[in-house]
C-alpha cells in the first residue's frame, strides 16, 4: 500500500467513463465511512490549471511532443506533492482520473516517444509513487469520442473538442492499444473493465474490485 491510505487510479481512452465512474465510487466509499479525495490530471492544483490550459487548448500553437511530455510531468510532480501524498498520509482513499499510465499510452504509444524515457520521467515526477490499484475502462475509441464530445456540448457554450480529442482516430487507437498493453504487463495492479456495457454494470464491477481490494488490505 502507498504511504498509509489507498491510491486508486482510473485510466482509459477519451470518454470511457473515468470521471463519472470515479464520482459515483467516491459517494459509495464515503457512505461506507472512508474519507475520499477525488482528483484528476492534468490540472487539479493552481499551478496545474495553468499547465492544463496550455495542454488542452485547441488554439495552443503546435506543441512539440517532448514539450508536451515535460508539461504533463510538471503537472504530475505538483499534483503528487500538493494533493496525493498529503491525502495518503492522512489515511484517505485517493481516486485519481489519469496518472502515469496515461503518459505511457498517449506520449509513448500515441506519440512514439521512447518508453524507457517516459518511465524515467514518471519516476522523477512521482518520486516512485505508484497506484495500489488501477481501473482501466476500455472502450471502442469512436464510441468514447462520441460520448466525450456529447458531454462537452452539454457543459460548454462552444462545445469545441480539446486538443487531445481532436487528434486523428489512429492516434486514439494507438493510445487504447497502449493501455491494454500496460494492463497485460501489470495484471496484479491493473483491472480492465469493458465500458461499453451499461453504466451501472460498470459501476458494480468497480465496486466489487475495490471492495475486495480494501478488505484484503485492511
Ligand atoms: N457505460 C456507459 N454507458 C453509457 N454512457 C456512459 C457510460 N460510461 C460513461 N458514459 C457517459 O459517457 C460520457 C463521458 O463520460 P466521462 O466524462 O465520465 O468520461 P471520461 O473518461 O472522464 O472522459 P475524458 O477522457 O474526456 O475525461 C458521460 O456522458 C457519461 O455519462
Ligand atoms: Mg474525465
Amino acid at each position: 500500500m502507498a504511504a498509509h491510505g489507498c491510491f486508486i487510479t482510473f485510466e482509459g481512452p477519451e470518454g470511457s467513463g473515468k470521471t463519472s465512474q470515479a464520482e459515483q465510487l467516491a459517494g459509495y466509499l464515503e457512505e461506507k465511512g472512508h474519507e475520499v479525495v477525488l482528483t484528476y490530471e492534468p490540472g487539479d492544483t493552481l499551478v496545474s490549471k495553468e499547465i492544463r490550459k496550455i495542454l488542452l487548448d485547441p488554439s495552443s500553437p503546435q506543441i512539440d511532443s517532448r514539450t508536451e511530455l515535460l508539461l504533463f510531468a510538471a503537472d504530475r510532480a505538483q499534483h503528487v506533492s500538493e494533493i496525493i501524498k498529503e491525502a495518503l498520509i492522512q489515511n484517505k482513499v485517493v481516486l485519481c482520473c489519469r496518472y502515469v499510465d496515461s503518459t505511457i499510452a498517449y506520449q509513448g504509444y500515441g506519440r512514439n516517444i521512447d518508453l524507457n524515457l517516459i518511465q524515467e520521467l514518471n519516476e522523477i515526477a512521482t518520486g516512485g509513487l505508484m497506484p495500489d490499484l488501477t481501473v482501466l475502462l476500455d472502450l471502442d475509441v469512436s464510441l468514447g469520442l462520441e460520448r466525450a464530445i456529447r458531454i462537452r456540448k452539454e457543459e460548454s457554450a462552444s462545445g469545441d473538442s480539446d486538443r487531445m480529442e481532436s487528434q486523428r482516430i489512429q492516434f486514439h487507437e494507438q493510445v487504447r492499444k497502449g493501455f491494454l498493453s500496460i494492463a497485460n504487463d501489470n495484471p496484479d495492479r491493473v483491472k480492465v473493465l469493458d465500458s461499453s456495457v451499461p453504466f451501472e454494470d460498470v459501476q458494480n464491477s468497480i465496486r466489487s474490485i475495490v471492495d475486495e481490494f480494501l478488505n484484503q488490505n485492511d
